[in-house]
């Protein structure tokens, strides 16, 4: 049985207290598993996907013009860059190659500012892409399940469009009918970004201003973010925002991971463990009803480990599957662990550490197999969206998603990769 709790209020002391958090982007654990003691080259996955498991990857190494930018001492990691290209107005997109000590590859773009790929080690060490992508510029140019990109200003869904903020109605494209999605028509993950890479802390630093208006949202919003790899086989994505007039904001990362490599059969039989003893139950078009249900006794409840296959079919508005936000345990605005992902076949496991209230689990359910999801198929890939809650700017008992001038929005969302025995 469902039951329906509401914040407490120590618990809303806390998320009233939105971007205005330092984040704590505290070190976390060490590194463990097998992924520590990688070849020094890699070697191909042993499924490798027929049309896309490492489009970018290739392309990166058949060319001559691919240049690490100089470091500037022996011991800094090098970022490798090459052109991915010129979208329609010209705007040239860089490819930038992240590897850490452990021969980790992450590949990102300026083009909404997107992951490209992510090669982690199965337990042999073999490497393998694991991130869902596209070969060429050509496919992020129309992304339609949204790849790797940044969601925003508003990722997740915003009932029919509407919002009220300091009593005055704004109206946003109803691009996901009869709702908004993910910013609207030309969303930030369909943006140009400005790029600087920082060779001294093998990171990627992504800078996009969103014009006061654009999409239906109020006030000019810069948002600044940043993703970087340890040796700890960590990938951090810190952002923070800032605005000149009172807006929302909601982002997120929509990644799709595979974690037998992408392309290699469905996600149904990974593991997955959700620190969230809660989640927000949606209607047929997928908005929060208001309230904040426990999972106990439900499809929803992933506090222990569970195959992601198991309940599926039993979820309620999720398209065919899981499509929620849940709420993560502990303190909103502190790093926390929100989920866990083993997959027993290739020893695979990915972490998942937010200083967002939310995290929307998404099974891939609108994957089709064809072009239009560059041929994955359904419920290939999970998403683990960290994010605050859907269409909060109508529900002022969530934790707000108001920014206003002089305050400074902040999140920190790590993916830790290792591996199990
Ligand atoms: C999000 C949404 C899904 C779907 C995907 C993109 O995760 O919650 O319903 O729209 O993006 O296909």
């Amino acid at each position: 049985m469902i039951r329906n709790v509401s914040l407490n209020r120590w618990n809303y002391r806390f998320w009233r207290r939105f971007s205005l958090t330092s984040c704590l982007a505290a070190s976390l654990l060490g590194c463990g598993g097998s992924g520590d003691s990688l070849p020094s080259t890699a070697e191909p996955s042993a499924a490798p996907a027929p049309t896309s498991a490492d489009p970018v990857s290739s392309a990166v190494s058949d060319s001559p013009a691919s240049e690490p930018t100089p470091a500037k001492d022996a011991a800094m990691p090098t970022i490798a860059t090459q052109s991915f290209g010129q979208t329609p107005d010209g705007a040239e997109i860089t490819h930038y190659e992240l590897t850490n000590a452990n021969g980790l590859k992450v590949g990102l773009i300026n083009f909404g500012a997107a992951v490209t790929k992510v090669e982690t080690p199965d337990r042999d060490g073999r490497l393998a892409n694991i991130n869902l992508g596209w070969p060429d510029l050509a496919g992020y140019l129309e992304n339609k399940p949204y790849f790797g990109g940044i969601c925003g200003r508003y990722a997740n869904r915003i009932a029919l469009g509407k919002f009220t903020l300091d009593g005055e109605e704004y109206t946003l494209a109803a691009n996901n009918p009869p709702g908004h999605l993910h910013g609207g028509k030309v969303g930030f993950n369909k943006k140009v970004w400005a790029a600087e890479p920082l060779a001294d802390q093998n990171a990627v630093r992504f800078t996009y201003t969103s014009p006061d208006g654009e999409e239906g949202y109020p006030g000019a919003l810069t948002v600044v973010v940043t993703y970087s790899l340890n040796d700890q086989n960590e990938l951090k994505i810190d952002y923070s925002a800032t605005t000149d007039k009172a807006t929302v904001l909601n982002v997120t990362n929509h990644c799709y991971w595979n974690l037998a490599g992408a392309g290699v059969g469905t996600i149904l039989d990974h593991n997955l463990t959700l620190f969230c003893s809660r989640y927000i139950p949606v209607d047929e078009n997928a908005i929060p009803t208001g309230e904040l249900a426990t999972v106990e006794d439900t499809p929803m409840d992933f506090l222990k480990p569970e195959k992601i296959g198991t309940r599926i079919e039993q979820t309620v508005n999720g398209a065919g599957g899981y499509d929620h936000c849940y709420v993560v345990d502990g303190t909103y605005g502190e790093l926390r662990p929100a989920a866990k992902v083993v997959d027993s076949a290739s020893g695979r496991v990915m972490e998942v550490l937010t200083t967002e209230p939310g995290i929307q689990l998404y099974t891939g359910n609108f994957l089709n197999g064809t072009p239009d999801t560059n041929g994955f198929i359904k419920q290939s890939a999970f998403c683990l969206e960290a994010q605050h809650f859907p269409d909060s700017p109508n529900h002022p008992d969530f934790p707000t998603t108001e920014l206003k001038p002089g305050e400074t929005y902040r999140q920190t969302t790590v993916h830790k990769f290792s591996v199990a025995k």
